[in-house]
């Protein structure tokens, strides 16, 4: 039986200099404020400290928090690690075409989608979590105050916090998405993915995305030219579909749905 998803219960701040953000943060979240050590362990906690909102888990601590992150030195690393060969760029199709517009359906804090970004993709981000929304905003907002990546951040990357169902069945019947990409969280079985801390705090907030299915239906219905939908390699697929193929890795593969009439 899965244990149902936590909220944080309060955003602690370390000193006068975080007080203003921390505030923002405490009103846009309607979240206590608080400055006690003593905190319950195993819960989850917002800290704003050194110039960011990060999610902890029981007593704040200096290092170790989970926060979105878009800065160049991410730009370098997907450089190095990803060039348009990579296993995402070729599932989302880059090769023939370079520059699709992406709905990022499920965008957590955002790697994917900046992957995608800094490959030249538009990347409309929906994240339905409001305290995962908020590390992307506040990740955005840091992001855009540094010379190298704000002109990726602000040409190619929006967020949309909410619910990508309800987000593709109003905004994009008159003006369609070209793919639409899924990575729903993980269940426990899910070995591979289980490794990133990031990804088991996440799901501690989230819980287990069980209407995975129903937004892959809708993602089919509305996206133009695919879907793709990161699994660990040895996932069934999602919803017991069918893909059209499969990009393999050695720990994840994507699975690639065409829309019945590509256009
Ligand atoms: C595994 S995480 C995605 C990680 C992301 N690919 C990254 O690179 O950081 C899944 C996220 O999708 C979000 N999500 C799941 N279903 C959603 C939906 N229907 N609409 C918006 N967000 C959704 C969850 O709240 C969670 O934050």
């Amino acid at each position: 039986m899965p244990s149902p998803p936590k909220t944080p219960h309060a955003i602690w701040y370390d000193d006068a200099t975080s007080l203003a953000q921390a505030t923002r943060w405490s009103q846009q979240l309607g979240l206590p404020l608080t400055r006690d050590d003593a905190l319950p362990e195993a819960q989850p906690l917002l800290v704003f400290h050194q110039g960011r909102l990060e999610l902890h888990l029981g007593k704040p601590r200096h290092k170790g928090g989970v926060f979105a992150e878009f800065s160049a030195r991410k730009t370098h690393a997907i450089q190095r690690q990803e060039g348009k060969n990579g296993l995402l760029a070729r599932a989302i199709g880059l090769r023939k075409h370079p520059t699709p517009r992406v709905l990022d359906a499920t965008a957590g804090l955002g790697q994917d989608g900046f992957l995608l970004a800094c490959h030249g993709c538009r990347v409309q981000l929906c994240e339905r979590s409001t305290i995962i929304a908020a590390l992307l905003e506040d990740g955005l907002e840091r992001g855009l105050a540094d010379p190298e990546t704000a002109p990726i951040l602000k040409e190619r990357m929006q967020l949309h916090a909410g619910d990508a169902g309800e987000f593709m069945r109003q905004k994009t019947g008159s003006d369609p998405v070209d793919v639409v990409y899924l990575d729903p969280m993980f269940t426990k079985s899910n070995h591979a993915a289980l490794a990133k801390k990031e990804m088991q705090w996440l799901r501690l907030l989230v819980g287990q995305d069980e209407d995975a299915p129903h937004l892959l239906d809708t993602a089919i219905a509305h996206a133009r030219r695919r879907v793709v939908v990161k699994r660990s390699l040895k996932a069934p697929v999602l919803g017991g579909r069918t893909p059209h193929c499969s990009i393999q890795g050695t720990t994840i593969r994507y699975d690639v749905y065409l829309p019945e009439t590509p256009t």
